[in-house]
């Protein structure tokens, strides 16, 4: 298997590039799997957010620390990409709740936020991260002692590099192939399915014992796993996209906090 190609499909120009696509997508409710299972999972996960102080990592349009502000954090969220920051504080500008944008690396972070963050966020992030280790460093870094880190993933194990639907000759799902599931690294946006972000950007595919060695390796322990499943409403507005998701889950959300042992 290559995947060689794609470096230059990393940068922030790339996503710059792809910033009016993918915030339109959210705003015009184009992205169900996002609206009616990412959200919702990994609102349920935050749990209460009020008055708590929330780093969005990697925050693109900043659709997601909207949603936190509004529900009473004090957010500020930091991007790579000059495009996706100058959206994110346009839509922040007509909103009520005040959100701080900057342009960082997320494995630079500024050095005054040591111990800052109750929370540090990151949706659907990491994929488009090569550094985890240095993103990781500086998770914890940031973070309070009693703070928690919470991220989402496509899902490592079904939502991988090659993977596909299998289907009948009238286009029923039938079950789903994945394969070489051990092979991480970054893969181009032709190692993915059609119409989502994956196939537009790529991403870095790692495991799941990746992310919880890499977790345990900075400190965290994980506390909680969400994989996200459509409700009865969900499934009756968009049963095509949402119905496989009963069967196979596209989405992770996890929830790691410092190990009090080694605090
Ligand atoms: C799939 S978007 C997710 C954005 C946001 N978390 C959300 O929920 O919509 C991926 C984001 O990763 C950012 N990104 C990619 N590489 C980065 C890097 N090295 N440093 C900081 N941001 C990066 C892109 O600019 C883009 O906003």
């Amino acid at each position: 298997m290559s995947n060689e190609t794609i470096d230059r499909s990393r940068t922030a120009a790339a996503y710059d590039a792809l910033a009016a696509w993918y915030d339109r997508a959210i705003s015009h409710g184009e992205l169900p799997l996002f609206d009616h299972l990412l959200y919702p999972a990994v609102q349920r996960v935050l749990g209460d957010v009020a008055e708590r102080s929330v780093l969005d990592l990697v925050c693109g349009p900043g659709h997601l620390s909207r949603r936190i502000a509004k529900r009473g954090a004090h957010v500020i969220g930091v991007d790579v990409s000059e495009e996706m920051l100058r959206r994110a504080r346009e839509h922040a500008r007509s909103s009520e709740n005040a959100i701080a944008y900057y342009r960082m690396e997320p494995t630079a972070l500024a050095a005054s936020w040591h111990s800052t963050f109750d929370i540090v966020v990151c949706n659907m992030a990491l994929v488009d991260l090569e550094d985890l280790d240095g993103t990781l460093t500086e998770v914890r870094r940031v973070l309070r002692p009693a703070g928690r880190f919470v991220f989402s993933l496509i899902h490592p194990c079904f939502v991988m590099p090659g993977c596909e639907w299998v289907e009948d000759e009238r286009g029923n799902k039938l079950f789903k192939r994945v394969d070489r599931y051990f092979e991480e690294g970054y893969f181009g946006k032709e190692w993915y399915g059609q119409g989502g972000l994956r196939s537009r950007l790529g991403g870095n595919h790692r495991t799941l014992t990746t992310y919880v060695r890499a977790l345990r390796s900075h400190g965290f322990l994980v506390a909680a796993l969400d994989e996200p499943k459509p409700d009865g409403h969900a499934l009756r507005l968009h049963p095509q996209v949402l119905g496989p998701q009963l069967r196979v889950p596209s989405m992770l959300v996890i929830e790691a906090v410092p190990d009090p042992r080694i605090l």
